[in-house]
């Protein structure tokens, strides 16, 4: 069977609710402190490296595999190999895959923490909060992942030789904004560890909004279905809706085979026939009739974006993000000081999750049933918690372990203590005094 059965990273498990481990924990080098976020194969923790020097204050990223797939050998040797080969690509616009681990059975990849927000949750908190996410910022974010997959796809090692790395996943989940406004592409290659044996059909449906059709029909695929993938986030940018929506009970996986692609919604832009154009020509259903590298089809969207003034800079980019997701930012280093702030005092600290019954909290991947969306000027949905960074979702609490909320309070200590001292210096004095019935 083809690696290219290969589906998604993301799938019906909740992508928010309860952390599996008790924090903070160690696991390797790491400290694992704060639970950001949950995907088809993984829980992602935030954690701190331990150096022989002590703690490294730098945060990475713990993508911790579960169990079910760690547990399977074939899995966590394809896992492996990917994962390796990922870790030596360095780029701007690529998540720094920084270790590769396995501990006791735990299967884990650390990688560069990017602070912000991924763009399906841009997108969703456009929608929901009815802001329009700006189409220089489309452009501009969808430029950069185009430079990512052009450097992964013509990778070139040390010694000169060239690696083709197909990501295989490319969707708007791992497309990682920070709030200074880089865009970087996660999660390179791994997704070919997930293949259709190992998923549910709902794990399917989870990203099959975003697959090329001879991925989508398990043949062998090659970097021309990594810029399909961009075709469709292109597409669905311009549109401000979700490309594929499976409509009569038919699988989504289906209706990504056949590929068929809706004119997009004219909206007024400069020679947008243009911008069209280079759409259409990514999501060519043959692969010889789309762009055959990403650079081109950068390229062209570049000098498209030029003539028609539509350019943004990555510190503009940034400044728009933080100018409108200022409550996230802010929530999150909070909450990530709270939790940074409990590690200091050492390990009988617990973070609380929040009770699965919130809703949204559990259930399929809300990307796969609902119907997204972008626009430049509308825009899209995305989850009201988001299921990264430590904010909203993982509210930690700094509680000691092992005392009642009570005992908690310094007062109800000191008082405590004054009962037990009042009461033995009373027992001493009673005795004295002839207590126990003396004559
Ligand atoms: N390096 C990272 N830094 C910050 N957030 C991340 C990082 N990697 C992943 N995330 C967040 O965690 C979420 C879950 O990741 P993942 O397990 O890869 O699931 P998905 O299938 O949604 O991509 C992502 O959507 C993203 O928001
Ligand atoms: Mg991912």
């Amino acid at each position: 069977m083809p690696d290219t059965r290969t589906l998604t990273s993301s799938g019906n498990r909740p992508r928010t609710g309860p952390a599996r481990r008790q924090l903070p924990c160690e696991l390797g080098r790491y400290v694992l402190f704060d639970h950001i976020g949950r995907g088809g194969m993984a829980d992602l923790y935030l954690a701190r490296s331990r150096t022989t020097y002590g703690d490294a204050t730098r945060l990475v990223v713990i993508k911790e595999v579960i169990p079910e797939l760690a547990s399977d050998e074939h899995f966590a040797t394809t896992l492996i190999s990917e994962a390796k080969l990922a870790a030596r690509l360095s780029h701007r616009n690529v998540v720094t895959v920084e270790d590769l681990g396995r501990e006791g059975g735990v299967l884990y990849i650390a990688m560069e923490y990017v602070e912000g927000l991924d763009l399906r949750e841009l997108l969703r908190s456009c929608t929901k909060r009815k802001i329009a996410l700006p189409i220089v910022s489309s452009l501009f974010v969808h430029a950069e992942v185009l430079q990512a997959l052009e450097y992964a796809h013509h990778f070139c090692d040390a010694d000169g030789s060239e690696t083709r790395v197909v990501h295989r996943d490319v969707s708007p989940s791992n497309v990682l904004l920070s709030f200074d406004g880089e865009v970087k592409l996660c999660d390179f290659g791994i997704a070919i560890a997930m293949t259709a044996d190992r998923m549910t059909a709902e794990v399917i449906e989870g990203k099959a909004g975003y697959m090329s059709p001879e991925q989508a029909r398990g043949e062998p695929i090659d970097p021309r279905s990594d810029i399909f993938a961009a075709g469709i986030i292109l597409w669905e940018l311009l549109s401000g809706r979700r490309l594929y929506k499976a409509a009569g009970g038919e699988p989504l996986l289906e209706v990504a085979k056949r590929a068929e692609i809706p004119p997009i919604k004219e909206r007024g832009l400069p020679d947008e026939k243009r911008l069209h154009q280079i759409a259409r020509r990514a999501l060519a259903r043959d692969p010889q009739e789309r762009y055959q590298r990403a650079g081109e089809m950068r390229d062209e969207l570049n000098e498209y974006r030029a003539g028609a003034k539509l350019t943004t800079s990555a510190i503009r980019f940034g400044e728009w993000l933080s100018e409108h997701f200022a409550d996230e930012r802010v929530q999150g280093r909070r909450s990530r000081e709270r939790a940074l702030a409990a590690l200091e005092l050492g390990p009988p600290v617990v973070i609380e999750p929040l009770p699965p019954s919130r809703p949204g909290a559990s259930g399929p991947d809300p990307d796969a049933a609902s119907a997204p969306s972008v626009d430049s000027r509308a825009s899209g949905g995305r989850p009201s918690a988001p299921s990264k960074g430590p904010a909203a979702s993982q509210r930690p609490s700094t509680k000691p372990a092992g005392r009642g909320p009570f005992l908690q309070h310094p007062l109800a200590v000191l008082f405590v203590y004054a009962l037990v001292v009042g009461g033995v210096s009373f027992g001493i004095l009673w005795l004295l005094t002839g207590g126990l019935g003396a004559p």
